[in-house]
């Protein structure tokens, strides 16, 4: 009897990159679990195509571990996981621990766990992938957000050490996107801003970083790589 494929695990999928990330690897035939910390409309469409939807609370030791124990009664394989979940908060003064905290958890502690304990679920699919999603801003720094590109930096740090460590069975790579998609709210002065950061002056949409993703586990030679999605960001 043939094994059903593995599924690809998806962090913070119920909106924006990783929703579409989700839907379209759904389309091309891939089980997909996601994870989400709020309910919203994307899970209801991802469940009716089959979707397995977790909830993962990314802000401490204990909710992380919890959330791997709830995807290991789920699973005992993993074709890939993606870690998308991100959190992009002010460092307001006199609070800035607790901010620096909250980034240090999503970005770091929560793929550094998951990373460690369901490395036995990817080693039962071959191939098997870890994607980090990491941001360009890691390249320069940033002067308003330091702590959010500090934390996005050590994620960078562990797609080298997990490429070195789970090497040649699982490869590790990430994708530094710069802008992809605005938020809601953001005013025209704004988007012409960071339309001006690049070359190319594209908001290019999550369908850049699928593509992406879709290069990266179709790759039967790359790791330890992060796969930059900047519009040219770098040439300015
Ligand atoms: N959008 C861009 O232009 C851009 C630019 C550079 C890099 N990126 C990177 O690309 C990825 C996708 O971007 P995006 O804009 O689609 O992301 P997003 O919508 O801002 O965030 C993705 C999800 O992360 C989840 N999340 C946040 N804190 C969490 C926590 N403590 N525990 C569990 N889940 C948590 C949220 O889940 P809930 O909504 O369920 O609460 C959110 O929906 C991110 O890693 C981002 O850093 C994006």
């Amino acid at each position: 009897m043939t094994q059903p494929p593995a599924p690809i695990l998806i962090t913070g999928a119920s909106q924006r990159v990783g929703l579409h990330c989700a839907l379209r690897l759904l389309e091309a035939g891939h089980p997909v679990i996601v994870s989400y910390r709020s309910e919203r409309p994307g899970l209801q469409t991802l469940r009716e195509r089959g979707a397995v939807t977790l909830f993962a609370d990314f802000s401490s030791e204990a909710s992380i571990l919890a959330f791997i124990g709830e995807l290991k009664t789920h699973t005992d394989s993993l074709r890939a996981i993606v870690h998308n979940a991100s959190a992009w908060l002010k460092e307001p003064a006199g609070d800035e621990a607790q901010a620096f905290t909250q980034m240090f958890s999503v970005h770091m502690l929560a793929p550094y766990l998951i990373n460690l304990h369901c490395a036995p679920l990817l080693e039962r699919s071959s191939p098997a992938d870890i994607v980090h999603i990491s941001d360009d801003v890691t390249r320069k720094g940033s002067s308003n957000h330091i702590a959010y590109c500090a934390s996005k930096a050590g994620l960078d740090s562990l797609t080298l050490s997990f490429a070195a460590r789970y090497a040649p069975h699982i490869k590790v790579n990430a994708i530094a996107p710069a802008l992809v998609l605005f938020n809601e709210g953001d005013d025209a002065a704004y988007r012409a801003k960071a339309l001006a950061k690049s070359v190319m002056g594209v908001a290019p949409g999550s369908e850049a970083i699928y593509q992406g993703l879709r290069y990266l586990l179709q790759s039967p030679c790359v790791t330890g790589t992060t796969l930059t999605v900047n519009g040219g960001r770098h040439l300015k």
